[in-house]
Formats: structure tokens, C-alpha cells, sequence
């Protein structure tokens, strides 16, 4: 007796399809999985077993073998229990097999025969409809992040023996499931973070909203309680609202990642990952046994904050310079490679000294040169290049904090950046980048034109700061991304002023 069931897994962050074959034979009782399975998959045994004789229907007692094809990707976690059930309750004639090939099945099972939710159920719905399936039959607290996805018709259920009667035809979820959901899905944006909460810093703020623009990566220098992890937060909230295709890719992240709240569809705000320096390296790039996503993927289409960051361990920095120059990470296994993307705004934060309080007007520093040469220079070269703007941020005196008038909301100021980057999408129509952050050499030299006085001022700069090639051309794009604010075409003498004082480490170092 074989029946053959469809469910689905996720690899890297897309799901595919899943033949289950699940053959009954005679003999001594005996129950295998095979097909590449994980731990939580071999356990399934277990838990089918006990929700088929606990939902009051009759298990096999004899030899069960199970398939899963392809055979050659390994599979993993819990969502394969609820087709295993169903295929030996088909295999056995106690549900109707003759509409099985237009449906998917994922869900795991719990020991009362009742289905829980499982990871990943974006990806794999869309696996569902680009496979033309009619049915996906899942989780019904996954309902909201299928909801999703059109064209394919959604059947959430609770427990196995709802499964069974819908596949004999004699139940189908009420429309009050899907009423229910449509108050969910207002998900509202709240602005928790604004920038006018934040007193002064004129200079920073002015820093973050070109950063914004132009996607630039961004540094930040200064003693502790300056507002620099203040300021950090709030550079989400004044980035451009993501767009639908974008949403689903963050969205997709965060469900295999299992980080979607019950009730939540799809993310609609750009996250801010803010991991703690003694995070691992497979902690921030992604990484396990069958590779998961680490903080750069969580960090995708948002802001990935490093605060202390002369406090990470070298080899932890290290492994960001492939996902900022890919905007992906590749992990490679024995088993597999995988990627995920990874195209994230890197800010980070930092104490100029040990003790914090070097140039601080009001405080003294209580380091010595050596010490302070040591931990500047925790940070490598390569690394610092990185950063297109590199800003001080002074502390403020409490004075300051009552007499600075309110200031400007994030919302007037992303209405600037939404302007300028939607100038530089008509850049680069047609090209490989997004933004004047990852302009190449060729585009430097076609939308970079400066006039001759700001040409000198740079060939100036450069000397006399030593700066190396790559700070040069970070200058340029930085430039260009104040002359897109601007609302200017060529970039003129003040534009380069200003981005030169954006490279403050390099220059005071220099
Ligand atoms: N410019 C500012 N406006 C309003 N509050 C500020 C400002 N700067 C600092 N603060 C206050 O000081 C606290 C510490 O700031 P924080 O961002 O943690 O500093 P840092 O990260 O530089 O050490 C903040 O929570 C905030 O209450
Ligand atoms: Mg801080």
C-alpha cells in the first residue's frame, strides 16, 4: 500500500517542493524515515505515531516507510509531520487520495494530533503557487504570513482530523477565519524613534540624513552619553518606506528564521540589528550545520548598528567585507552552499580613547598616547575606508538640552532622502547599483563631474591628509549624494568642503 504527499522545506530562503512517499507493509512493527533527514525530522515518528491513536484513528502496527525526494538536500525541522500522517492515513484508505496531487501539506504535529505553526511559511508558499498547486493545507497560526501570497487557496486547520475530514470532503474553513485576519494585517507603522527627541547635534544629524540619501555607511566618534546609539536607532525612520518586493525579502528572512510574531504578515519596516560585540562570527554573517541567517541577513534592507566597535574581536569584522561589497553572504558546508541576502547600511559607534573622554571639553581624558594609539588602531585600515562618513559627536551640556528650539521630525527629513534617492534611481536605471554608495569606477567617473576649484580643493585635501585612493573616492560619493540633496547636477566647491569634513579619523590621523 503507497501513497504519495507533497509538502514543502525551505533552502537558504526559498522553498521547494518535497515528495513524500510513504509505503505500509506487513511484519514486525517497525517505522523508517529516509531521504537525507535531520534529527527533528527522524523524531517525527514519534509524534505522528501519537497523534494519529490520540485524534481516536487507527495507526499502522506493522512496517512504515517513509521517502523523502530529492533525496540529495537534507532536510530539516518539523514541518514534514503533518504529510507523513496524511500519507499513512491515505496509504491506509482512511482519507480519500483522490484530490492529494493538488495539494501541499506542511505542519507539525503535536502529541494530542493538534498542528503547529512552523518556520518559513512565506517562502514556502510562494513554493505553493509557483508549483500550481490548488491547495496549501498549513498551520492555521501561519495563516497570517500565507495570507500574503494570492492565487492559491489557503486551508488553515487546527488539528489532524480536520485534515481528514477536508479530505473526505466534508469540511472547509469558514470565511470567518479569513474575516478575522483582515484587522490583523493593519499592522501600523508606529515611529517610536524620531529625530526630534534628539536636542542639538545639528552636525550628526545632518551626517545620518546624507548617510540616509545616499546609503552611505557611517561612523561615529565620541565620549559615552554623546547620543550616538541614540542617534544610530533613529536612521531607520528617516530611510525611504520599503517597497512590497522588499518587505517580502525581510519577511521571508525573519519567518525561517522564526522571528515572526504570531498575527504579523510582512515586516514594513526597515530593520535595526544591533548586535553585542561578543557576538560569533557565524552570530553575525549566518551559520550552523544546515546554515541559518546571522544579524547581516536580519540587518537586510535596514540598518546593522555596531556599537563599541573597537570592542569586536578582528576576526568578527573581518567576515562583514564580503556582505558589504556583495550585499550577500555565501556560506559554504560539506552538505551544501547557501546564501542569503545581506544588503544592510553599516553604522557604527565609537569612544575616541579607552576612557572615552579624549576632546571632551567638559572632562579630562585619563589615557596615555599608546594607549590611545592602541585602541584606534583596533580598527584596521581597510575596515575604517569602509565607512564613508566618519563624524564626531560631542557631548552636549545640560544647558544645551533646555535651550535648542524642536527640532525637525524624521518624516520632514525622509521626505528629502525619498527625493534624493528617487533622483538616483534614474541614475542608474539599467545598472547594478541603487544607490551613490555603490557607484563603480566607471559611474564615479560619469556622474562625479566637478568643477575646476572643487577639483583643486580635493588635490589638496588628499595631500596634505595623505588620504589613500579608496577615501578619495569615498569623498566623491559623498559629494555627490550632498549635491543630489542639493538638488544640484554638478558638484561644486561647498559639496566637497563638506564631504572632506566627513572623513574626521583619517584626517585627524593623517
Ligand atoms: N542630544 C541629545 N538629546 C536628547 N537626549 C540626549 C542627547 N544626547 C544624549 N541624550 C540622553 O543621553 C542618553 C545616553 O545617550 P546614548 O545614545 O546612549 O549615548 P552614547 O551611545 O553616545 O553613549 C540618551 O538615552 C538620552 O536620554
Ligand atoms: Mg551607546
Amino acid at each position: 500500500m503507497l501513497a504519495k504527499v507533497e509538502s514543502m522545506a525551505v533552502n537558504g530562503i526559498d522553498g521547494y517542493l518535497v515528495l513524500i512517499e510513504v509505503d505500509l507493509g506487513g511484519g514486525m512493527p517497525s517505522f523508517d524515515i529516509v531521504g537525507l533527514p535531520d534529527m527533528a525530522v527522524r523524531e517525527a515518528r514519534d509524534r505522528v505515531r501519537a497523534a494519529i491513536t490520540n485524534s481516536k484513528l487507527e495507526f499502522h502496527f506493522h512496517r512504515i516507510t517513509a521517502n523523502m525526494a530529492p533525496a540529495n538536500i537534507k532536510k530539516e525541522g518539523s514541518g514534514f509531520d503533518l504529510p507523513i500522517a496524511i500519507g499513512i492515513l491515505a496509504a491506509k484508505g482512511d482519507v480519500k487520495p483522490d484530490k492529494l496531487q493538488e495539494m501541499v501539506f506542511v505542519g507539525e504535529l503535536a502529541l494530542d494530533g493538534s498542528v503547529r505553526p512552523v518556520n518559513g511559511m512565506l517562502s514556502m508558499t510562494l513554493a505553493a503557487r509557483a508549483a500550481n498547486k490548488k491547495y496549501l493545507v498549513f498551520p492555521i497560526a501561519n495563516l497570517a504570513e500565507a495570507s500574503v501570497i494570492p492565487g492559491i487557496e489557503l486551508i488553515p486547520v487546527e488539528n489532524l482530523l480536520q485534515v481528514c475530514d477536508f479530505l473526505n470532503g466534508i469540511w472547509t474553513p469558514g470565511h470567518e477565519v479569513f474575516e478575522n485576519l483582515s484587522i490583523n494585517q493593519v499592522a501600523v507603522t508606529t515611529e517610536a524613534y524620531d529625530l526630534a527627541d534628539v536636542k542639538g547635534q545639528e552636525q550628526a544629524k545632518r551626517a545620518l540624513e546624507i548617510a540616509a540619501a545616499g546609503g552611505h555607511n557611517l561612523l561615529m566618534i565620541g565620549p559615552p552619553g554623546s547620543g550616538k546609539t541614540m542617534l544610530a536607532r533613529r536612521l531607520p525612520g528617516i530611510l525611504p518606506p520599503l517597497c512590497q518586493e522588499e518587505s517580502i525579502e525581510i519577511t521571508k528572512i525573519y519567518s525561517i528564521s522564526g522571528l515572526m510574531s504570531q498575527g504579523h504578515s510582512l515586516i514594513q519596516q526597515r530593520p535595526f540589528r544591533s548586535p553585542h560585540h561578543t557576538t560569533s562570527p557565524a552570530g553575525l554573517i549566518g551559520g550552523g550545520r544546515i546554515p541559518h541567517p546571522g544579524e547581516v541577513s536580519l540587518a537586510h534592507h535596514g540598518v546593522l548598528f555596531l556599537d563599541e566597535l573597537p570592542e569586536f574581536p578582528r576576526e568578527v569584522l573581518e567576515v562583514l567585507r564580503q556582505p558589504l561589497e556583495d550585499g550577500k553572504v555565501t556560506i559554504a558546508r560539506a552538505a551544501m552552499c547557501l546564501s542569503f541576502p545581506a544588503r544592510f547600511m553599516l553604522t557604527a559607534a565609537m569612544n575616541p580613547c579607552p576612557c572615552g573622554f579624549l576632546g571632551d571639553p567638559y572632562k579630562s581624558c585619563s589615557c596615555n598616547p599608546l594607549q590611545i594609539h592602541r585602541y584606534q588602531s583596533r580598527i584596521s585600515g581597510p575596515l575604517l575606508d569602509r565607512f564613508d562618513i566618519q563624524i564626531e559627536v560631542p557631548r552636549l551640556q545640560e544647558i544645551d538640552f533646555d535651550s535648542t528650539p524642536t527640532a525637525e521630525t524624521s518624516a520632514v527629513i525622509r521626505s528629502r532622502v525619498e527625493i534624493a534617492r528617487r533622483n538616483q534611481q534614474q541614475r542608474f536605471e539599467g545598472r547594478s547599483c541603487f544607490c551613490n554608495a555603490q557607484m563603480g569606477s566607471k559611474d564615479l567617473k560619469e556622474f562625479c563631474k566637478m568643477e575646476p576649484s572643487g577639483k583643486e580643493l580635493l588635490r589638496q585635501a588628499v595631500q596634505r591628509y595623505n588620504l589613500s585612493a579608496r577615501a578619495y573616492t569615498r569623498i566623491l560619493k559623498v559629494a555627490r549624494t550632498i549635491a543630489d540633496l542639493d538638488g544640484a547636477v554638478e558638484i561644486d566647491l561647498e559639496h566637497l568642503g563638506e564631504a572632506i569634513q566627513y572623513r574626521s579619523l583619517e584626517t585627524k590621523r593623517g
